[in-house]
């Protein structure tokens, strides 16, 4: 299939497309183009498929990601819609703008999607590959720009090709097609009662003010050159070092849970959840919940948010204690969260 010099570049004819379809459903990771930049995907429903495309990407914490739908019905799935939410799709969609949105109750993507968050990121894509790949694979897409973490976006596969190398094995080419925006698309917030901008874009402001009335610029955007999240250095892409946009992972009101966390635990009390981690897990804990007994950061990285939901609804210990995680790899993610989730309130 593949006719480039990069051997995991492949053409989106109907065999590049049987293949990525493939690999999707076996929990790959496929990059493809969009008409903003080209997304490193994974299926949205498996969480150690979202979990690898943090650690292809090399992120050092959990950003949450956008999860890609081929039609307005296949994501109302998924989140619910308000009136302006309803406006802004029909207008704007497929297209570069991004919905933040509650999840709904029967939401089946991965809570590592949604970083812990109530909400999820939602978006319907214009280019027709993209389009092409989401309906034929049947599959909700989460897919963040398919490049190394702190890198430029990526507009060409050879972009692709050579920020991920091997860490991707099909990248679908778009090439003169693909990414005519060239910048991400525009995120706004639709889960409180004025919308927020959180990313700009090529969909701006005025656009959507004059569809659902006056928004709000995210704080990150009003403050000027507030710390760029560590993850997304001013060279990711212009937009986000003009603006210094911080990550939702930096903000306050990423996912904390209601009790007390404990970090590094070597041993644990009766009255305590345990979030264990490997193949020895402390004995004596109220309730454990193991991120993973082989001791594997792919799929501690896939358990941790609804891990720490579940133990946070146990309604009779006074805390959770969490085992050590190794600090390598997904694990400094892992522990970027943790300490957060640990931070004094
Ligand atoms: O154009 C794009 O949006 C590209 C293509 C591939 O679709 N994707 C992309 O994804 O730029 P990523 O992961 O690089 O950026 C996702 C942005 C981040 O700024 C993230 O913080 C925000 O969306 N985001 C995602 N889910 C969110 C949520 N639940 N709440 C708030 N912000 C969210
Ligand atoms: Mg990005």
């Amino acid at each position: 299939v593949s006719q480039n010099r990069y051997q995991n570049i492949f053409n989106a004819d109907q065999a590049g497309l049987d293949h990525a379809c493939n690999l999707l459903r076996a929990g790959g990771l496929v990059a493809f183009p969009t008409e903003t930049v080209y997304g490193l995907g994974a299926n949205a429903t498996d969480a150690t498929a979202c979990a690898s495309i943090y650690e292809a990407k090399g992120r050092p914490s959990f950003n949450p990601l956008i999860v890609h739908f081929p039609d307005l019905a296949e994501a109302e799935k998924r989140v619910t819609f308000n009136e302006k939410a309803q406006k802004l799709a029909q207008i704007f969609w497929p297209g570069p703008l991004t919905l933040v949105l509650p999840r709904a109750e029967s939401c089946d993507i991965a809570e590592l999607c949604s970083a812990g968050l109530p909400s999820l990121a939602v978006r319907v894509p214009g280019h027709p590959i993209a389009h092409a790949l989401l309906q034929q694979s049947s599959l909700p897409l989460a897919a963040p720009s398919a490049n190394a973490s702190g890198k430029i976006s990526p507009t060409r596969s050879e972009h692709v090709a050579y920020s991920l190398g091997e860490k991707v094995s099909c990248i679908l080419d778009g090439k003169d097609t693909a990414c005519a925006v060239g910048l991400e698309s525009t995120v706004i917030d639709l889960t409180g009662e004025i919308p927020v901008l959180l990313r700009p874009g090529n969909i701006t402001r005025e656009e959507i003010e004059a569809v659902i009335g006056s928004i709000q610029m995210g704080k990150s955007l009003m403050e000027s050159k507030a710390e760029a999240s560590p993850d997304d250095p001013t060279t990711e892409n212009t937009f986000q070092s003009q603006n210094a946009l911080k990550s939702p992972g930096l903000l306050k009101s990423h996912y904390a849970p209601t009790l007390p966390l404990r970090l590094n635990a070597t041993e644990v009390a009766a009255n305590e959840a345990l979030l264990a981690f490997g193949k020895k897990p402390l004995l004596g804990a109220a309730y454990c919940l193991n991120l993973s007994e082989k001791g594997d950061l792919l799929e501690a990285a896939a358990n941790l948010f609804s891990a720490l939901h579940e133990l946070d609804q146990k309604e009779d210990v006074q805390g959770i204690a969490a085992m050590p995680i190794p600090n390598t790899g997904l694990g400094l993610a892992i522990n970027d969260r943790l300490k957060r989730a640990a931070a004094p309130k």
